[in-house]
């Protein structure tokens, strides 16, 4: 399907899990644009669909349901577009949009340094505690029992996924002297004239001191780290989760972290994430147990996919989701789409 549209003015589109800085970023390209937005608090899903009216785009973020069922109502209201304004598609049933002839574009790339430099700071904050020194120094407590770190020089970095994210993290890593040893189903062979191992996963899970994930999430590596791959692993390897909550089996971690196979856990995605990030319940009682858990433990960090949040990244979302559904609606086309 084809937009037909002249000049921008006339269109709309439905922002769903906004936040002010959404719309302060958005608004502020907009001037290029002049399109009409209008901005939903809440997530999107069969809830909340109906409240679309003329809106020819949705513009969605990581975990709005763009499921079957969303997505006939869509089409039925005369939605013609789901920007989503993140890189990650998986929540989007692109079946269901392309039977229904809906165009789906997203921000294939987005300062992946954002989520790589995130990626290195969860691993800092882990391994050299500077989270607790924090809170201990305000308390005149200067006693350094606790707080013991390793190197990263030397230790052995295993990363799942060498695409942008995956590249902009080796870089960083590499500068701290850590050894790299990578899986990939595309392997690059540019990566390995820098000094970058591609192995098996099986060898990856063997040899890393440090595990990294930097694939998309898809219907094969669903729960890639389960009992089984974490039964491979190093006793007391670290493990940084940017990418995706459902590419980690956490009942098998919580076990694998009490069992002290896992040293270190950072986690910036997490499997049930839609129904506690990016909202404030600091005076609610979390109902979720695994996550009380999990935070519950010294070893593991948590923080709330904020790992593409900087003012760079920002900037180019709205920059390129508004690109892509100026091209869609004036050329018909965008280098954004994503195809089935
Ligand atoms: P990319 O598309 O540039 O790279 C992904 C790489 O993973 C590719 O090289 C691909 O061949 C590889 N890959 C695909 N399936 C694989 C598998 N089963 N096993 C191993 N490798 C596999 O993507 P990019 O930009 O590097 O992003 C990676 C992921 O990071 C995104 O899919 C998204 O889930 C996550 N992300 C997280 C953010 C956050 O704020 N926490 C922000 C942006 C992205």
């Amino acid at each position: 399907m084809v937009f037909y549209y002249v000049t921008n003015n006339f269109m709309k589109i439905a922002f769903f899990s906004t936040k002010p800085y959404d719309k302060l970023f958005f608004e502020q390209e907009n001037s290029a644009y002049g399109f009409q937005f209008n901005f939903f608090e809440t997530h999107l899903g069969p809830h909340i669909v109906n409240a679309i009216e003329d809106e020819k785009v949705v513009c969605a973020f990581v975990n709005d349901k763009l499921n079957r069922q969303v997505i006939e109502v869509l089409a039925q209201k005369g939605v013609e577009l789901i920007a989503l304004r993140c890189a990650g598609f998986n929540n989007v049933d692109l079946e269901a949009a392309k039977e229904f002839g809906i165009q789906v574009c997203r921000v294939p790339a987005y300062s992946p340094e954002a989520v790589a430099e995130h990626t290195m700071a969860m691993l800092l904050t882990l391994n050299r505690k500077t989270h607790k020194a924090y809170n201990r120094v305000r308390e005149q407590n200067f006693a350094l029992n606790g707080l013991l770190g390793f190197n990263l020089h030397q230790k052995k970095i295993g990363i799942i996924g060498t695409g942008k994210i995956g590249k902009a993290f080796i870089k960083i890593a590499l500068g701290f002297g850590a050894e790299i040893i990578a899986y990939d189903l595309y392997p690059d062979q540019q990566l390995t004239t820098q000094g970058v191992n591609y192995k098996s996963l099986d060898e990856l899970f063997k040899e890393s001191d440090i595990i990294s994930l930097h694939c998309p999430l898809t219907s094969e590596n669903h729960y890639l780290i389960n009992s089984e791959s974490l039964g491979k692993m190093k006793d007391g390897v670290t493990i940084i989760n940017t990418s995706r909550g459902n590419l980690i089996n956490t009942q098998d971690v919580i076990k694998a972290l009490k069992e002290r196979k896992i040293g270190l856990l950072g986690i910036d995605v997490y499997e049930q994430e839609e129904k506690l990030f990016f909202k404030d319940l600091s005076t609610t009682i979390i109902e979720d147990e695994t996550i009380q858990l999990l935070m519950s433990y010294p070893n593991v960090l948590v923080t709330a996919h904020q790992a593409f949040f900087t003012t760079e990244a920002l900037t180019e979302i709205s920059q390129r989701t508004l690109r892509s559904i100026s091209d869609l609606s004036t050329k018909g086309i965008t280098d954004a789409e994503v195809m089935l």
